[in-house]
């Protein structure tokens, strides 16, 4: 079902951003906050640059897209409850439930097991034959909830295609699991084989193009 866009004043977004603990900033403002309850998480997306493609389909509504197909292609992400507008000063919120769990990263951070990076490139592998690109996909924009399911969040940047992505497209979105330097420092690279060759056991590739991803890990990770 598609969500109404509602309108919200600046004093009324104000006033929430107020009452709700801060959860992720940048050099602007708030991005993402948590409601009193902490039940919901409240996202808030303005717009970069005056033209740009996010003036006629907003980030906001590319999220609450890319929840419904992720989860008419079986994939576990937020529940998008509402989305709203506030004209005059440029931002939509987005309000979604909160994930009880905790993302990939502070786990990997606690216990770096072998396991955990098998999982996760079995689940990458099921995205990309699903034809799913996550261009934001790194350890923290995946979250493990209290059922042990890996869900996805962060999604508003994401391309949806009828086959499974080619080896190119493969390849390329490993690359932000490598960005950051706190990340490389979690992944061994041991462990980053351990993910490559999960996920070659479940997409049908060539031998070639798994051994292009482990020689992208092992570039990133001994370059630091
Ligand atoms: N549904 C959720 N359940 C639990 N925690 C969440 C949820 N959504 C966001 N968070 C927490 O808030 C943090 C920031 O959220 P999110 O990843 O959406 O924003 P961001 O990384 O700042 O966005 P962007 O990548 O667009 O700059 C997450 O890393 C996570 O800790
Ligand atoms: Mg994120």
């Amino acid at each position: 079902m598609r969500l109404r866009m509602k309108k919200i004043t600046p004093s009324a977004l104000k006033n929430l951003i107020a009452e709700s603990r801060l959860l992720e900033a940048d050099g602007i403002g708030p991005k993402v906050v948590e409601a009193p309850n902490g039940k919901i998480i409240h996202k808030l997306f303005r717009r970069k640059r005056w033209l740009s493609s996010a003036l006629f389909y907003p980030y906001a509504v590319r999220f609450a897209n890319n929840a419904r197909r992720l989860d008419s292609l079986g994939f576990n992400t937020v529940e998008v409850l509402e989305i709203a507008h506030c004209r005059s000063c440029g931002y939509h919120l987005l309000s979604y439930e909160k994930v009880s769990g905790c993302s990939m990263r502070d786990l990997v951070k606690e216990s770096p097991t072998k396991e955990q990076f098998i999982e996760l490139g079995q689940f990458i592998a099921q995205l990309h034959q699903r034809g799913v690109y996550f261009r934001s996909l790194h350890l923290g924009n995946v979250l493990r909830n209290e059922n042990n399911q890996l869900v996805l969040i962060d999604i508003a940047d994401m391309q949806f295609f009828r086959r499974p992505l080619s080896a190119s497209q493969r390849l390329r979105n490993f690359r932000p699991l490598l960005n950051r330097p706190d990340d490389r420092q979690l992944i061994s690279t041991e462990n980053w084989h351990a993910l490559v060759s999960a996920y070659g056991n479940l997409a049908a590739l060539e031998t070639s193009s798994i051994t292009a991803i482990k020689a992208l890990g092992d570039e990133r990770l001994t370059r630091g």
